[in-house]
């Protein structure tokens, strides 16, 4: 199949809609990438890691996965239904950088490179998404890794204990299922109870990563933070993450209040996260930001890097930053063969030839 007709998210039609009409494999040369890559001790064949977000379920796993993506998250789960917010969920603005996390934008009409997030992590039955996963991870190739992202899902008179535990009970449910490696979403910029902000509590989070770990023993534990603009509270989180978590993934999207080409508020004038170009700068910067601090104080956290990653060149960025792997949502889902160009480009890069391995998937 050509790579320009590769069946992609359709941001026109509803989360349900794609849920229901995940693309079907394809058939792909997968280029091995030169290199030795691992994620908490998983040996992977490539950094090249899908976020959270694109892959509903597993046949959007599988589809990824056979589109030269080594790392496959499926979408953040809970214990129990959750609705999608309405639509849009995806709304195109502008790719120039973002520079403060409190910024308006105008929503565009067609989409570039960026747009603002809006699904409030919703999520299928416990019983429908453990069946998923299994199935899933019996379908995955062995070489290939499946995470699965987790969160509470907080009630209003919820003690910071029972937020822990019900992450903890998700995670386990996850574990059970076949996750390899368990990502706890400690950010949503999307929803306003305390799990979208728990990344800027450092010590609620150890609480809730402290939980998770327990109730997952040996299943490499991820947590995923938003952005964290000082060196400060960077290093709480660090110190306060350090025991339990085994990576950090950055950034998740960076929040913007949007507005329509009339100047008035979407989305209820609430916070939305904002995904693909315009976030690059800053998430690179984190990345090497965090990096520094792990190997000055010697911490074992490994760094993953997210946000805003669309060429070989943002890719090498990200590593040179000192991520061990690069988690990608937006360009990915714009253009699903990225994976594919992604992997003859970094050989490219690093050898100017290209390595075969012919497998198809
Ligand atoms: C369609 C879509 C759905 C997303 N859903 C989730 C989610 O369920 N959980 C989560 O942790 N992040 C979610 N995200 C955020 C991404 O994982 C990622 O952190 C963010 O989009 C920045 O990466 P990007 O610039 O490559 O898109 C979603 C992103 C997109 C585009």
């Amino acid at each position: 199949m050509s790579h320009e007709i590769l069946p992609r998210y359709e941001i026109r039609q509803s989360y349900q809609w794609n849920y229901d009409h995940a693309p079907d494999p394809i058939d792909s040369d997968q280029v091995s990438v030169v290199g030795e890559y691992q994620i908490c001790g998983l040996p992977i064949e490539s950094p090249l890691a899908v976020a959270a977000g694109p892959l509903l379920n597993g046949r959007w796993v599988l589809y990824y996965a056979s589109l030269g993506f080594d790392v496959l998250t499926y979408k953040t789960v809970r214990t129990e239904y959750r609705d999608c917010y309405p639509m849009p969920n995806l709304l195109p603005v502008p790719d120039h950088p973002l520079h403060s996390s409190s910024q308006s934008l105008t929503a565009e009409s067609q989409m570039a490179g960026s747009w603002a997030i809006s699904f409030g992590m919703p999520s299928k039955l416990p019983d429908i998404w453990q069946a998923d996963v299994e199935w899933t991870r019996r379908q995955l190739d062995p070489q290939k890794r499946l995470a699965v992202s987790v969160v509470a899902t907080v009630q209003p008179d919820w003690t910071l204990q029972e937020v822990a535990k019900d992450y903890a009970r998700c995670a386990r449910w996850a574990v059970d299922a076949g996750a390899d490696l368990i990502e706890i979403n400690l950010s949503c910029p999307n929803v306003s109870t305390c799990d979208g902000q728990l990344y800027q509590q450092p010590e609620d989070a150890r609480v809730v990563a402290e939980a998770v770990k327990e109730a997952i023993s040996e299943t490499p534990l991820l947590a995923k933070i938003g952005f964290v603009p000082d060196d400060t509270r960077a290093l709480a989180l660090l110190s306060e993450l350090a025991d339990s978590v085994d990576a950090m993934i950055m950034v998740n999207g960076i929040s913007a209040r949007i507005l329509d080409a009339e100047g008035g508020s979407c989305f209820g004038g609430e916070y939305r996260g904002v995904g693909g170009l315009a976030i690059f700068d800053r998430c690179v910067d984190q990345v090497s930001r965090f990096r520094k601090l792990v190997s000055e104080h010697q911490f074992p956290t490994e760094i993953v890097g997210c946000g805003g990653v669309a060429t070989a060149d943002d890719v090498l960025a990200m590593l040179d930053a000192g991520a061990l792997a690069v988690q990608i949502a937006t360009a990915a889902m714009i253009d699903p063969a990225l994976g594919l160009t992604l992997r003859r480009e970094l050989n490219r890069r690093r050898t100017g030839c290209e390595s075969r391995n012919n497998r198809s998937s």
